[in-house]
C-alpha cells in the first residue's frame, strides 16, 4: 500500500505532529518514549515510562511497528522481546555512556574471572553483554531482585558502578562491580547541591541511583525515573530538587502544575549540562523522518536475540508486579507476552 507524503522540507511543529499521527495510523505503529525525551515527543507518545515500563510495553503491544523514542539499548530490548515487529528509532546514534563503558571482549574476560558469581546486568548495555548475563535489572526492580538471591550466592554487577554501590549498601550484599558510569549523572556537583539545599531547606532532593554516592547521601529519595515521579506527586512538599536528567521535569510539571521542580546543579551552578546528549539526538523532525522511511531499524541476529532474551525473561519473572502510584500507568502497563 502506498501513501502520499507531500510535506514541504521545513515543517511547522503542528504540521509535523499531525503527520506523525497520520503515519502512526497508517503503519499501525505505537510510539514509546522515555521520560528523558524532549517534551514535545513525550506529549505525542502513546506511552511514556522508565526502562522497565517501556520493556513491558514493548513486549505486550499488538502494533506492527514500535517507534522507540529513547536510546538504542532500549529499542534493542524491544526488538529482543518482539522479534516479529519492526522496531525503529529516530537516530541510530542515540547510544548510552554506560553501554559504551562496557565493551563485550573486556566484559567476557571480567565475567570469566568470577565463574561462581551470578551476573546481574543493568539493562543499559548492549545485546551482546546481555547474552553473557544471568539476570537483567533496571533501577526500578534491582533491589527487589537482589533480595530474592540467596545470601550464599556471590554477585557481580555491571556496568554501572554507582548503581552497584547504591544497591550493595541498600541490600547489605557484597558485589563485584564493573567500573562504568553515566556521564549525565556524574556531572552534578555536591558543593552546588549543598548550597541549593541551604537556600531551599524545604525542598526534598529526589535522585537517580546512577548518581555517585557523594550526591546520593544528600537525597531524601533515590529511585528510577518513574519512582522519582511518583515520589514528587505523592509528597506533600510543593518544591523539589531533581537530580536526574531534566527531561523528567516536563512530566512532573504536567502531572503537578502547582509544584516547583528545580534541576540539581552541575559544576557551574546550573543544570543544563546534565541533559543526556544521546537522548537529545531524537528530535521531532527525525521522528517524522523515521516514520516516513520506517528506519533506521533495529536488527538483532537470532542467536544473540535468543541468548539475550533469557536474562530478560528472568528479570520479568523476578520483578514486582506493576506497582505504580500514577493512575495513568496502571491503565497503560500490560503484562508482557514474551515471543
Ligand atoms: P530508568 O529506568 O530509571 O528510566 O533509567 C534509565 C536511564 O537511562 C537513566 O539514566
Ligand atoms: Fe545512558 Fe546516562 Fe543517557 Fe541514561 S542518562 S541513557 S544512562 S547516558
Amino acid at each position: 500500500m502506498s501513501v502520499a507524503f507531500n510535506i514541504p522540507q521545513k515543517k511547522p511543529a503542528a504540521e509535523l505532529l499531525s503527520e506523525i499521527q497520520r503515519l502512526k495510523k497508517h503503519h499501525n505503529a505505537v510510539i514509546l518514549a522515555h521520560y528523558y525525551q524532549d517534551g514535545a515527543i513525550q506529549d505525542l507518545a502513546d506511552f511514556v515510562g522508565d526502562s522497565l515500563d517501556l520493556s513491558r510495553k514493548a513486549a505486550a503491544t499488538d502494533a506492527d511497528v514500535i517507534v522507540f523514542c529513547g536510546v538504542r539499548f532500549m529499542a534493542e530490548v524491544a526488538k529482543i522481546l518482539s522479534p516479529t515487529k519492526k522496531v525503529i528509532l529516530p537516530d541510530m546514534e542515540a547510544g548510552c555512556s554506560l553501554e559504551e563503558s562496557c565493551p563485550p571482549q573486556e566484559f567476557a574476560e571480567f565475567r570469566a574471572k568470577y565463574p561462581d558469581h551470578i551476573c546481574l546486568t543493568y539493562i543499559n548495555c548492549s545485546a551482546e553483554i546481555k547474552t553473557m548475563s544471568d539476570i537483567i535489572v533496571t533501577s526500578s526492580n534491582a533491589e527487589y531482585i537482589i533480595n530474592q538471591i540467596p545470601k550464599s550466592q556471590k554477585i557481580m554487577m555491571a556496568p554501572d558502578e554507582n548503581l552497584g554501590k547504591y544497591l550493595a549498601k541498600k541490600t547489605g550484599r557484597d558485589m563485584i562491580l564493573w567500573p562504568g558510569s553515566c556521564i549525565v549523572h556524574e556531572r552534578f556537583s555536591e558543593k552546588e547541591l549543598i548550597k541549593l539545599k541551604t537556600e531551599m531547606p524545604d525542598a526534598p532532593v529526589a535522585a537517580h541511583p546512577e548518581c555517585p554516592p557523594f550526591l546520593l547521601r544528600h537525597a531524601e529519595h533515590v529511585g528510577s525515573t518513574s519512582s522519582i515521579l511518583a515520589y514528587v506527586l505523592n509528597h506533600s512538599s510543593d518544591k523539589f530538587i531533581i537530580a536526574t536528567e531534566p527531561g523528567i521535569i516536563h512530566q512532573m510539571k504536567k502531572d503537578a502544575p502547582h509544584k516547583t521542580f528545580i534541576g540539581a546543579p552541575g559544576q557551574d551552578g546550573k543544570c543544563s549540562c546534565n541533559q543526556c546528549p544521546y537522548m537529545a539526538l531524537n528530535t521531532l523532525e527525525k521522528l517524522y523522518d523515521c516514520m516516513v522511511n520506517l528506519g533506521p531499524e533495529i536488527e538483532v541476529d537470532e542467536k544473540t536475540r535468543r541468548a539475550a532474551l533469557k536474562p530478560l525473561e528472568k528479570m520479568f519473572e523476578m520483578s514486582p508486579s506493576m506497582a505504580s502510584n500514577r493512575p495513568q500507568d496502571q491503565q497503560n502497563i500490560t503484562k508482557p507476552v514474551i515471543a
